[in-house]
């Protein structure tokens, strides 16, 4: 008789006790080896060997190629054991030599498979392109790194494989493991291990100690240097080591009890089905976790298939495992033989029908051995206790259903969700069947089959986690994201500022891709820019307003054979509507460019149409910051009023119905590809909107000054267009035909646009949307009626902003000190407003004086707000400054 030792540390040691035990073959209840039985100093010396390993980094630390060619080695020394493996495996576990036979193959091909795939497929690193935080730029990405050190309780149904299910995801993801085996089953792990001795994989990375059960697998569940427990089992084991495993907030995977449903439909291959049934209920005298126990039958056919099924277990033989006629072997054990035959007395208690079986077998020229008949109750009912438990040998309850939903409802009445069949000559109906029941794995037509990259696991009682396949590599790895900031500075840090009274970012990033042509007749570039594009059926889209001004019609002309047709339909302060609407039409005409004239309206529109063109669904499916990873659908822009900015800026403005608010997208894939700075398409625009659209404008500058995210660049801007507006408007005002003026003016909206997406905006715009959203005041009036106030507002928080701004628009700052000029900013932008006509006070653009309180408990929550130069923190001091501007 063979003596087998315990695996620690890449030595085979005797137990510490020097205790050992008997491995037997149950075909004939005869001891065929003596084993080192591990307790607790073993248990601990090969934690430890594992621990030391991993922490060491000697297999963790290896690229995964190089775990892979050790791993091939591993296999290879399996190879070489093949036959001896075969046979302790069918000797020692009742498993028949034509099942064995396979099992050193099914090891070897998983264990190339499944490195070979870490190796070269499994994602250990990824970027993530766009995080989703808009607040906190940088680089991120993932790492998937091993857990450490894995232990693996393995079942004495296969003992050999699931020791490799668990050693090889665990080994090529970089962890060691401590791997338990059955105490009925104790051999071909030891043998796995003199492989992994003969491959040279490093001490300690794979230690193998037999034990007990509850001694060894007590220690094994609750020792602080064991990171994971991969368990495979009874149900009630299961339970206990999960909770076990919580003492120290283990990784845990199951893999537990099963009560499958094998589902024949009534157009089922009638000998094909009873195949199955009789194939997937009896393989390896019914001890496999997914066997198909309970087989439920169409009521149409059960009499015929009942008759056929009792025939064909009546003819399996039954006898000593390593005979090459045996169909099946021994039980397990003398305890598991028990089991069933207690369920058996229970079955026929309940009033199942004994059909065939449901008795011991003695095999002929062989004095004991756990061997039983293949056993068919009929007329079984779901709720009996034979239905309900796993038995664990070779026992099935036929159940009669009606109809398809029937079974499914049957199939799902079971604490146990782990395998499962249909039988059915409709494919259709079969997937319908597979989808309805809950359970982790469903075969059509077939039973037991397994593959390498396929997963394996349990829905509901039958277990957590999955193995086979990337679902089980995943299990053994963790994910560690890393943020690697681009801002290396504390004060362009922003979440640093909320404990910090210094709110001002100093760094920035200037990205800004809008080509832009401007001067008169600068329309002509169209052809050409949006042939560049790869654009070759462009749609317009405009308003009524525009379009009744000429202006669509004018570019129609220059796209010529370009453009597809114009979109008109668009409204002031655009919602969620006005995108899908337009995105409808773009789609209708399968346009593949996108061309904007109008005013802020229009060209946000459009973004929302870009955007939604390109990755599909509805507007409401993109309302976010920075989560676009791609080029949007091409888009020109061609401003017609005098300030929105829009051309250039990465935001889009649209209004929910079901917020109740302005909401945003914020991109910069958003941004137009090009713009048209033509005076053109300014010039009819009446008095009223050319001054409220330049006082957005100049609320965009002044706010991107003011800004806590303001910066060099963009103050160049700023300034210069306040002085331009502060020149011009007045101008274009007295002479709406002032093309030089126009031109100006355009000019500096599209440099405030640019200032202010990247400095930001502040106050005035977060109090502006809300009127435009429960007061429908145009954005550019609302921002021009709040500016001064807001200016006043934030007067000790940008007081040298707000001096440049009083010397842009012109006032004599000479002898003033710096907050005195601060001050005269605010009052240069109410005289400039009463020069050109713009509403001063709220009350004139539809704002009752009763709604102000519900406008300051709004704009308190505007994004705009975060950027301001004064923190905006209190919904009184809003409602002060809207009551100022009233
Ligand atoms: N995304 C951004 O960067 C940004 C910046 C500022 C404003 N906005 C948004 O833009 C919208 C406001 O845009 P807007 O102020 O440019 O006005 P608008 O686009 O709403 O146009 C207002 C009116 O003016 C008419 N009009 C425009 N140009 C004309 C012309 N040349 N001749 C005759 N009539 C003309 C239009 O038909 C329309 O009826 C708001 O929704 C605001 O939130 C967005």
């Amino acid at each position: 008789m063979e003596n087998y030792k315990l695996f620690i540390n890449g030595e085979f040691v005797d137990a510490a006790s020097g205790k050992t035990f008997e491995a037997i073959d149950p075909g004939t209840e005869q001891p065929i080896a003596t084993v080192a039985q591990a307790a607790k100093a073993d248990v601990e010396a090969a934690i430890a060997a594992a621990r030391k390993a991993f922490d060491s980094g000697i297999w963790s630390g290896l690229a995964p190629s190089a775990r892979l060619a050790k791993i091939q080695d591993f296999a290879d020394q399996i190879a070489q054991q093949g036959l001896r493996l075969a046979a302790t495996e069918s000797q020692n576990a009742g498993q028949i030599m034509n099942l064995a036979k396979f099992m050193p193959l099914l090891s070897i091909g998983y264990a190339r498979n499944i490195s070979l795939y870490a190796a070269t497929k499994f994602p250990w690193q990824e970027e993530i392109p766009a995080s989703g935080n808009a607040f906190g730029p940088g680089r991120e990405f993932i790492r998937r790194e091993p857990i450490g050190v894995c232990v693996g309780i393995i079942p004495w149904n296969f003992p050999m494989l699931m020791a490799i299910w668990k050693m090889i995801p665990a080994l090529a993801t970089g962890n060691t493991v401590v791997i338990k085996p059955a105490s009925y089953t104790p051999l071909t792990a030891l043998i796995l291990a003199e492989a992994a001795k003969a491959a040279g994989i490093p001490n300690g990375v794979v230690n193998v100690i037999p034990g007990s059960g509850g001694e060894v697998g007590k220690i094994l569940c609750t020792h602080p240097d064991v990171d994971k427990v991969a368990f495979t089992g009874s149900t009630a084991i299961g339970r206990e080591i999960m909770r076990m495993a919580s003492s120290t907030v283990k990784k845990v995977t199951l893999e537990l009890g099963g009560k499958s449903a094998n589902i024949i439909l009534d157009d089922a291959d009638m000998s094909l089905a009873v195949e199955g049934a009789t194939y997937g209920t009896f393989s390896h005298q019914g001890q496999i976790c997914e066997s198909g126990t309970r087989v439920l039958v169409s009521s149409k056919i059960y009499d015929q298939f009942v008759e056929m099924f009792k025939k064909r277990a009546e003819a399996l033989r039954v006898g000593y495992q390593m005979d090459p006629t045996s169909h099946l072997g021994p039980l397990v054990s003398k305890e598991q033989l028990a089991t069933v035959e207690g369920y058996v007395k229970t079955g026929k208690e309940e009033g199942a029908e004994l059909i065939t079986g449901g008795k011991r077998v003695e095999v002929k020229g062989i004095k004991g051995g756990y061997y039983y008949a293949p056993t068919v109750f009929a007329n079984v009912k779901n709720k009996m206790r034979i239905a309900q438990e796993e038995i664990f040998g070779p026992v099935v309850c036929v159940i009669k259903y009606d109809s398809d939903e029937e079974a499914v409802a049957i199939a799902n009445d079971s604490i146990y969700g782990l395998g499962g069949g249909v039988f059915s000559s409709n494919t259709a109906r079969a997937e319908r069947v597979a989808r309805g029941v809950r359970t982790g794995t469903m075969w059509i037509n077939n039973y037991h089959i397994f593959a390498d990259f396929c997963p394996f696991g349990g829905y509901k009682q039958s277990g957590v986690g999955r193995e086979l396949g990337a679902a089980g590599l995943h299990e053994y790895t963790q994910v560690k994201r890393v943020h690697a900031s681009y801002v290396a500075d504390r004060n362009t840090n922003m979440n640093f500022s909320l404990l910090s009274d210094n709110k001002r970012v100093e760094g920035f990033g200037y990205n800004c891709p809008t080509a832009v042509n401007a001067g008169h007749g600068a329309l002509s570039s169209i052809s050409k820019t949006i042939a560049d594009l790869g654009c070759r059926r462009a749609l317009i889209l405009t308003d009524p307003g525009v379009r009744k001004a000429g202006l669509a019609d004018l570019v129609k002309n220059a796209l010529a054979d370009f453009c597809v047709g114009i979109y008109d339909k668009i409204p002031p302060d655009p919602d969620l509507e006005s995108v899908d609407g337009a995105t409808d039409a773009a789609r209708e005409l399968r346009a593949d460019g996108i061309v904007s004239v109008g005013g802020g309206s229009v060209i946000d529109t459009t973004k929302g149409v870009c955007v939604t063109l390109k990755n599909g669904g509805k507007a409401n499916d993109h309302l976010n910051f920075l989560v676009l990873t791609e080029p949007q659908t091409p888009h020109i822009a061609i401003p017609t009023t005098a300030g929105t900015g829009s051309e250039v800026t990465n935001v889009s403005v649209l209004t929910s119905k079901g917020a109740g608010r302005k909401l945003f997208i914020v991109d910069t894939r958003i941004m137009p590809n090009a713009a048209i700075l033509d005076p053109r398409f300014t010039m009819t625009l009446p008095n009223a909107m050319t001054v409220s659209t330049a006082m957005d404008a100049m609320t965009h500058a002044v706010e991107a000054l003011t800004s806590i995210m303001s910066n060099q660049i963009c103050d160049g801007q700023a300034l210069h267009a306040i002085r331009l507006i502060s020149e011009n408007l007045p101008l274009v005002v007295a002479d709406g035909k002032n093309e030089k003026a126009r031109l100006n003016m355009q000019i500096a909206a599209t440099m405030a646009g640019w200032a202010f997406t990247i400095a930001q905006v502040g106050l005035a715009h977060g109090m502006a949307h809300t009127a435009g959203t429960l007061y429908h005041v145009p954005h550019g009036a609302a921002c021009g009626i709040v500016l001064p106030k807001v200016m006043r507002y934030n007067v000790d928080h940008a007081t040298d902003k707000l001096a440049l701004v009083a010397q842009a628009l012109g006032v004599n700052t000479k002898g003033m000190k710096e907050r005195e000029a601060a001050l005269a900013a605010a009052d240069a932008i109410e005289d400039l407003m009463k020069k050109v006509g713009h509403p001063l006070r709220l009350r004139d653009v539809g704002i009752p004086e009763d709604g102000l309180m519900m406008c300051a408990f709004h704009a308190i929550a505007d994004t705009a707000d975060l950027f301001n130069a004064r923190p905006v923190n209190d919904p009184m001091e809003v409602f002060e400054i809207y009551k100022q501007a009233y």
